[in-house]
């Protein structure tokens, strides 16, 4: 089983014209210390989405899903499905991680491909175009790991919370 990692605002929104909306380092510190050396699945769109400067994303193996039999590009590995790309690398010590965006999310859960999620929640409001699906939160346990303050560097207070499938 896969494990999920997103970052959701309060109603909601995870992006917005093919890209991220906030800008929250502490945030992203905790996404990159997650997901560095294991392995990162993710539409093809959020891949596109990620600056050139940081794609591949580092340190991790970089798969993409695509309905698009033709596509390929540097430094990423690519499958027909999210089923296939967890498939894939079941027998690796590595995890693998879902890493959005709202297309392959909804996908995941939905076809109950993830038994872990780890959501920081903004405590705000967003305008945006892309949603995280409604789960029901009765079939998971949580656990909150992290609560951050605003700060100079962090313009939006958020928690981190681990869901454990029951
Ligand atoms: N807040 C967060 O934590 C977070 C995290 C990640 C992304 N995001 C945001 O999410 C947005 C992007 O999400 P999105 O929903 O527009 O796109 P997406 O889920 O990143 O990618 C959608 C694409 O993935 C492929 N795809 C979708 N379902 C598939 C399936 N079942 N099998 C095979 N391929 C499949 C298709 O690619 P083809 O068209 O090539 O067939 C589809 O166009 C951006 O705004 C991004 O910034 C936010």
């Amino acid at each position: 089983m896969a494990k999920l990692i997103v970052a959701i605002a309060s109603n909601r929104v995870i992006g917005k014209n093919n890209d991220l909306i906030w800008h929250l380092p502490a945030d992203m510190k905790f996404f990159t210390e997650t997901t560095k050396n294991n392995i990162v699945v993710m539409g093809r769109k959020n891949w596109n989405s990620i600056p050139d400067k940081y794609r591949p994303l580092p340190h991790r193996l970089n798969v993409v899903v695509s309905r698009d039999p033709e596509f390929s590009d540097e430094g990423c590995v690519v499958f027909g499905s999210v089923e296939d790309a967890i498939e894939a690398y079941k027998m690796d010590d590595r995890e693998t991680y879902v890493i959005g965006g709202g297309q392959i999310y909804a996908y995941a859960l939905k076809h109950n491909l993830v038994d872990e999620m780890l959501i920081t929640t903004i405590h705000q409001d967003f305008d945006g175009d892309t949603f995280f699906p409604d789960f029901n939160e009765d079939n998971w346990e949580k656990q909150l790991l992290m609560s951050h303050p605003i700060d100079e560097r962090n313009p939006h207070a958020f928690d981190v919370w681990r869901y454990t499938k029951k």
